[in-house]
C-alpha cells in the first residue's frame, strides 16, 4: 500500500520542482527545501519498501514503521493538493486570460501566487512533515531491508497482458461426483408423502468452491426446468433474517413489479409463502456463518417449504459444519474436500496455459507440479496460482514463485492467503492501490466497472504524468486484476463488453486483511436505537456506512477526519450537517446516492460541500428529493465527477459550473425538472462524459445551448440529446458539429410527440445530424406514430450507411 502511495507522491514531487525551477516562479519559496529533502528522503525509503511490504506481514515493527510512513505520505499529499487547488483557484478567479490546463501537476505554470499568510501556512506544514519524514527514514536502517529489485513501470507490467477475451472459466475439475450426487438429488421425484424438511449444507473451507459448484447445479437446464421457482441468496455474516427474507421476496417478484417490501418478518414471510405456495421451490442460501438456532428458525423456512410442492429443496453453503448441525442436515450434507493434486494440476493448467500450450513441454510444466503441490488441493489457490504464472515468460521466474519465502509465512493463517500475497505483490504499485480500495464494498457486492474506474480516478491512485489516457490505463488495471482472478463472476452487456463482476469472499478477506483499519464498513443495527460508533482512532480513511437511519448517524466525525471516502449505502439520510462536513476536509470521494430498489432520502446539500476542497468523485443520483444543489459546489475546483442521475425534483444546476476546470464527468440523465443546463458547461475543456442534453425552449441566455456543443469535441462515450420540439433546432444542430466527435461512441435523439409541423422539424433534425462514422451505436427516440418512426428510421439508415455497426429505435 504505501509504496503505490509514494510512487505516486514522489511524482507529484517532481512535477513540482521540476515546475518549479522551469519557469521561476516564486511559489512558497521557503518551501523549496524543504520539498528538496522531502523528496530525496521518500526516493531513499522507496528503494527498501518492497521488502518491508513484504516484512510488514510478520513483524509488527515494520508495520507499526510503514504505519508512520503512510500517515505522513498522506499528509503530505493533502498539502500538497492544496497548494494546487489555491493555485487552480488562481487560475479561475483570474479568467482565462492564461490558460494553462488542465493536470494539477502542470498547474504551477500560473502567475503569482499571493496569498501569502496561506502560503506560508503551508509553507510550515511542509517542514514539520520533512522532519518527521528524516526520522522515519533514519530509522530504516533498524530493520535490515533489501534494497528492491529492479521492477518494471506500471506501463509495461500491465502492457504484457494482451489477451482481451476475459476467461471465467466454468469448467468445473475433480468435483463429477458432488455435482451428480447435488443433481440427482435435487431432480429425484419423490412419490412418497412422507415430507422431510429438504436441506442439502454444502461444506467445505473457503476457497473449496462450493459456491462455484452450487451455481452450476443451480444453472444447469434440467435443474431450471424441474423447479417452478429458484432464489439466490447470499446469507454472509451477520445472519439478517429481515435481510434475507427481503431478498427472497424481492427475487420473487417479476422484473416489471415494483412493489416495495416491507421491513417487517412476518409480512414478508406471509408475501414469500403466498408466491411459492405449491410451486417446486428451489432456495439457495449461500455463505451460511450462524449457528444460532433462533435466527435460523425466526426464518421460518420449515413453514415455507412444507406449503411448496414436493420436492422442493433449500441448499445451503457454508464453511462450518456447525450450521449443517444446527439446521438438522448432517445427513444430506455434502462434504467439499480437497481436490487431488491431478485435479488441482488441471484446473492450474487451464489458467497457466492458455494460449500457450507449447510451454507445457519445455519444462513448465515440472515445475507447475511443484507449484501445484503447494496449493493443498485448494481450487482458490491453484485458480490464482495459474493466474500468477501466466505473467510469467521463463522458467526462472516460474521458479522463483515455487521458492518464494511467502510458503513460510506462519502469520497468514488462512491457507489460501499465501498464494493471494504471492499474486500481490507481483502487481504493479498503483494496481495493489486499485485492489485494496476494493475493500470499502461489503462482501458479496456486485462491482460496477465504470464507476470502479471512476472511484480509482478520485482517488489520484494514478501517476499524473501517464501518456495514455487515465481511464484506459484503470481499464487495464481493472483487467490485469481480473486476469489474475481477484475478481470473477463477470457480467457483460448487450454489446459484449464486461460491467459488472464479484469478488471472491476469500479475496474479499485478503484485502481486508491488508487493510485493516484504514477501510472500515459499519452496518448499523436494524431497530436500534444508539448512534453508529465511529473507530476511535484517526486512520480511517475510507469508510462505508451501512443500513443507517437519520437518527443513528454520528454526530460527530472528527474521529475520522482523514477520510478520503464516504460510502452510504441503503441508508436513509435527508442531510448531512455543516459541522460534520467540516470534519471532512480530506473527502476525495463522497457518495450519498440511492439506487433502483431503494431511494436516496436525500433533500438537501449544505452549503458547506464548497469546503472539500479535495473532492473529486461525488454521487447524489437516484436522491429524488433534491431540489437544487448549493452554488458552492462549483468552488469544487479538483471536482472530476457528478452524478445526479434520477434526481427527479432537480430544478437547475448552479449557473457558476464553468468555474468546475477538472470536471470530466457529469450525469444528468433522468432529471426530469432541469430545464437546461448552464451555460458554463460549454467551456469546460476536461469535460468528456455529458450523457444527457437538454435542449432549451426560446432564448434563455443562461442556457447552454446545442451550438456550444460545436466546440466540445473532446466529448466521449455516451451521449443523448433530448428535443423539447423547437424549430431552430435543426440549424443548431448543424452548430453542435457531431462530425467532429470521434470519441463518441454512442448517441441517442429524443423527440417529443408533436404535431405536423414539428414532425417536418424532427427530419430536418435527422438530417442535420451527420455524426462522425466511428460512431458505434445510435437511437431514435419519440413518441410519434408508427408511420412517422419509420420514415425517420429510414433517413437515418440511408444517411448512416457507412458509419455505425448497429442501431436501435427506441419508443
Ligand atoms: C411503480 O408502481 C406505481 C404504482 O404502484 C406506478 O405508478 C409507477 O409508475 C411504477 N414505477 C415504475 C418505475 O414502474
Ligand atoms: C453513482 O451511483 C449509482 C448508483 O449506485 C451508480 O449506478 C453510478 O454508476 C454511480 N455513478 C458514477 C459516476 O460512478
Ligand atoms: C453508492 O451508493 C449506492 C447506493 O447505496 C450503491 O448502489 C453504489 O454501489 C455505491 N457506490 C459505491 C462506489 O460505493
Amino acid at each position: 500500500m504505501a509504496e503505490a502511495l509514494i510512487s505516486v507522491l514522489l511524482e507529484q514531487l517532481a512535477s513540482i520542482v521540476f515546475e518549479h525551477t522551469k519557469r521561476a516562479v516564486t511559489l512558497v519559496l521557503n518551501a523549496k527545501e524543504d520539498v528538496h529533502s522531502f523528496r530525496s528522503n521518500l526516493e531513499a525509503i522507496q528503494d527498501v519498501l518492497e521488502d518491508a511490504e513484504k516484512k510488514q506481514v510478520t513483524e509488527a515493527r515494520v508495520r507499526g514503521w510503514l504505519q508512520k510512513l503512510k500517515d505522513v505520505s498522506y499528509e503530505m499529499d493533502d498539502v500538497l493538493d492544496e497548494w494546487n487547488t489555491e493555485i487552480l483557484k488562481q487560475q479561475v478567479e483570474q479568467g482565462k486570460k492564461k490558460v494553462c490546463f488542465p493536470t494539477p501537476a502542470n498547474c504551477f505554470c500560473f502567475g503569482q501566487v499571493n496569498k501569502a499568510i496561506h502560503h506560508h501556512n503551508i509553507a510550515t506544514r511542509i517542514k514539520k512533515l520533512n522532519e518527521k519524514l528524516t526520522v522515519i527514514a533514519a530509522e530504516k536502517e533498524k530493520y535490515d531491508f533489501h534494497l528492491s529489485t529492479i521492477r518494471g513501470t506500471d506501463e509495461q507490467l500491465t502492457q504484457r497482458q494482451k489477451t482481451s477475451s476475459l476467461v471465467d472459466i466454468s469448467t468445473i475439475f475433480g468435483r463429477e461426483e458432488e455435482k451428480e450426487y447435488l443433481l440427482s438429488n435435487l431432480l429425484r421425484e419423490s412419490d412418497q408423502d412422507g415430507r422431510r424438511f429438504p436441506v442439502i449444507p454444502i461444506v467445505g473451507m473457503g476457497g473449496m468452491g462450493k459456491t462455484t459448484l452450487t451455481q452450476l447445479v443451480f444453472n444447469n437446464e434440467k435443474v431450471t426446468a424441474h423447479f417452478d421457482k429458484k432464489v439466490w441468496v447470499c446469507v454472509s455474516d451477520p445472519f439478517d433474517e429481515i435481510k434475507i427474507a427481503k431478498a427472497i421476496f424481492e427475487s420473487l417478484l417479476d422484473k416489471n413489479e415494483n412493489q416495495s417490501s416491507s421491513n417487517e418478518l412476518e409480512t414478508l414471510l406471509l408475501c414469500i409463502r403466498t408466491r411459492v405456495e405449491k410451486k417446486k421451490f428451489l432456495l439457495v442460501l449461500d455463505d451460511v456463518w450462524t449457528e444460532d438456532k433462533t435466527k435460523w428458525e425466526n426464518l421460518k423456512l420449515q413453514v415455507i417449504m412444507q406449503s411448496c410442492a414436493q420436492d422442493s429443496t433449500i441448499l445451503v453453503t457454508t464453511r462450518k459444519e456447525g450450521v449443517a448441525k444446527m439446521m438438522r442436515a448432517t445427513s444430506s450434507m455434502i462434504h467439499l474436500d480437497k481436490l487431488s493434486d491431478r485435479d488441482c494440476l488441471a484446473l492450474f493448467n487451464s489458467f497457466a496455459f492458455l494460449d500457450r500450450e507449447e510451454d507445457e513441454a519445455n519444462g513448465f510444466g515440472a515445475i507447475g507440479e511443484e507449484i501445484v503441490k503447494k496449493c493443498k488441493g485448494l481450487p482458490l489457490a491453484a485458480k490464482t496460482l495459474g493466474s500468477l504464472v501466466w505473467y510469467k515468460k521463463t522458467r526462472e521466474e516460474w521458479r522463483d514463485v515455487l521458492n518464494s519465502k511467502i510458503w513460510e509465512l506462519e502469520e497468514v493463517e488462512e491457507q489460501v492467503f499465501r498464494p493471494l500475497l504471492l499474486s500481490y505483490y507481483d502487481l504493479a504499485p498503483a494496481v495493489k492501490r486499485c485492489l485494496l480500495y476494493c475493500a470499502i464494498f461489503p462482501k458479496d457486492y456486485e462491482l460496477e466497472k465504470d464507476n470502479l474506474i471512476e472511484l480509482w480516478m478520485s482517488q489520484d491512485y494514478l501517476n499524473s504524468k501517464g501518456k495514455k489516457e487515465k481511464r484506459r490505463i484503470c481499464q487495464n488495471y481493472f483487467e490485469s486484476l481480473a486476469m489474475r482472478s481477484f475478481f470473477q463472476d463477470f457480467k457483460k452487456d448487450v454489446l459484449g463488453n464486461i460491467r459488472w463482476c464479484k469478488m471472491h469472499d476469500i479475496v474479499h478477506d485478503f484485502v481486508q486483511f491488508l487493510t485493516k483499519k484504514e477501510c472500515t464498513i459499519i452496518e448499523a443495527v436494524k431497530g436500534a436505537n444508539q448512534r453508529v460508533e465511529l473507530p476511535g482512532d484517526y486512520k480511517v480513511r475510507h469508510l462505508t456506512l451501512i443500513n443507517v437511519r437519520e437518527d443513528q448517524l454520528p454526530t460527530s466525525f472528527d474521529n475520522c477526519k482523514n477520510m478520503r471516502t464516504l460510502t452510504l449505502l441503503d441508508s436513509s439520510i435527508t442531510t448531512i450537517s455543516p459541522g460534520s462536513i467540516m470534519q471532512m476536509k480530506c473527502l476525495r470521494t463522497l457518495n450519498f446516492s440511492g439506487n433502483w430498489g431503494s431511494r436516496s432520502m436525500l433533500n438537501e446539500v449544505p452549503k458547506e460541500i464548497g469546503k472539500l476542497i479535495h473532492l473529486r468523485y461525488m454521487n447524489l443520483s437516484h436522491s429524488g428529493k433534491l431540489k437544487e444543489l448549493p452554488d458552492a459546489v462549483c468552488d469544487l475546483y479538483n471536482l472530476q465527477t457528478l452524478d445526479v442521475s434520477w434526481c427527479g425534483r432537480l430544478e437547475k444546476l448552479p449557473k457558476a459550473m464553468g468555474k468546475l476546470i477538472n470536471l470530466k464527468h457529469l450525469y444528468v440523465t433522468g432529471c426530469y425538472g432541469l430545464r437546461y443546463l448552464p451555460k458554463g458547461i460549454g467551456s469546460l475543456k476536461s469535460l468528456q462524459v455529458l450523457d444527457r442534453f437538454y435542449v432549451c425552449e426560446g432564448d434563455d441566455d443562461e442556457a447552454l445551448k446545442l451550438g456550444d456543443l460545436g466546440i466540445m469535441d473532446q466529448l466521449q462515450g455516451s451521449l443523448s440529446i433530448a428535443f423539447l420540439g423547437n424549430k431552430d433546432d435543426a440549424s443548431e444542430i448543424e452548430k453542435a458539429q457531431l462530425g467532429n466527435k470521434e470519441h463518441l461512441s454512442e448517441l441517442r435523439v429524443i423527440f417529443q410527440k408533436g404535431d405536423e409541423e414539428q414532425r417536418k422539424g424532427d427530419s430536418e433534425i435527422v438530417k442535420a445530424l451527420q455524426p462522425h462514422q466511428n460512431l458505434e451505436f445510435l437511437a431514435i427516440g419519440t413518441l410519434a406514430h408508427w408511420h412517422h418512426r419509420v420514415s425517420l428510421l429510414d433517413q437515418v439508415s440511408i444517411q448512416f450507411e457507412k458509419c455505425y455497426s448497429r442501431w436501435v429505435e427506441i419508443l
